[in-house]
């Protein structure tokens, strides 16, 4: 474990909601060949509150997630967890960080051959010696939870998107994780759907205080009413940080795009 740094590691005040940070990172960069995607980003994460990061198709966003799970490693940088420099862990290390975390996959990644209660208890029976019982309330609450609970004895195949999109939730919260990851939880799904999914996210964030959740999210009329926090990523860094009342109320000529989708800006197609 290595300190951080006291003006951008784990543990400082996050500049927009006031809380300590539990995901920082401190002038990452990260490219692919030729290809230069993350440029330096600076990225802090609240704990206990749900931070969006949001930005254009191809700017890194899931680059910047698979960074926060170890699963790509910085070219140059610093990336925190907790206390916990993830930038200079071995893998073994790496994987004990990753038992943290929960993470909600765009495509749900269910197993096609369980059913939807075998999904969800498939991370405890991997990692904990949790009783049968013990395993089945657990399970069993989690469905009620996401609105899911006489669906148990269903297979994936049997589900709709938003259906799986809710076990993939369940199965992401079954080990009580510190961090939520959701890449594009609402992607795919119809208006009604996505919806029910976005208060989800919302009254999960609000059942469980003390997780700290990062969405990476293009759907801005949802982001608007669930973020805490929303970090606006652009040609690798962060250009705009802020409440969902600055973004709201924001007259940079990037924000006022992003947010009304238009085609006059500076963002070209
Ligand atoms: N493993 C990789 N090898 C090479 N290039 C990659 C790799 N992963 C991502 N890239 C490139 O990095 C860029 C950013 O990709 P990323 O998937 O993070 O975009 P994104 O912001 O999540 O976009 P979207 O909103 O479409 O999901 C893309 O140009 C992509 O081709
Ligand atoms: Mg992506």
């Amino acid at each position: 474990m290595t300190a951080p740094p006291d003006a951008a590691g784990a543990g400082c005040r996050d500049p927009v909601t006031g809380e300590p940070s539990g995901i920082v990172f401190d002038d990452v960069h990260k490219a692919f060949g030729r290809h230069h995607i993350l440029r330096g980003l600076d990225l802090r994460v609240p704990r206990g509150k749900l931070t969006v990061l949001i930005g254009r198709s191809g700017t890194g966003k899931s680059v910047t997630i698979k960074h926060v799970m170890g699963l790509l490693r910085p070219d140059t940088g610093r990336i925190w967890v907790g206390d916990d420099e993830l930038s200079r862990m071995d893998d073994r290390r790496l994987q004990k960080v990753r038992l943290r975390f929960g993470m909600v996959f765009q495509h749900a990644a269910l197993f096609d051959s369980m059913d939807v209660f075998e999904n969800v208890a498939f991370p405890l029976r991997e990692h904990t010696r949790m009783a049968e019982g013990a395993i089945r309330d657990k399970v069993r609450g989690l469905l009620a939870q996401v609105g899911l609970h006489d669906a148990e004895d269903k297979y994936p195949s049997e589900l709709s998107g938003g259906m799986r999109k809710r076990v993939g939730l369940a199965r992401a919260l079954v080990r009580d994780p510190e961090f939520l990851l959701y890449d594009e939880p609402t992607t795919g799904l119809d208006p009604i759907l996505a919806a029910a999914m976005d208060k989800l996210i919302h009254d999960t964030q609000q059942a469980h205080p003390q997780l700290t959740s990062l969405v990476i999210s293009h759907d801005m009329a949802a982001v608007l009413k669930i973020a805490d926090k929303i970090s606006m990523l652009y040609e690798g860094r962060i250009a705009h940080e802020g409440t969902a009342d600055f973004f709201r109320n924001h007259d940079d000529p990037l924000v006022k795009q992003f947010l009304t989708g238009s085609l006059d800006g500076p963002m070209k197609v």
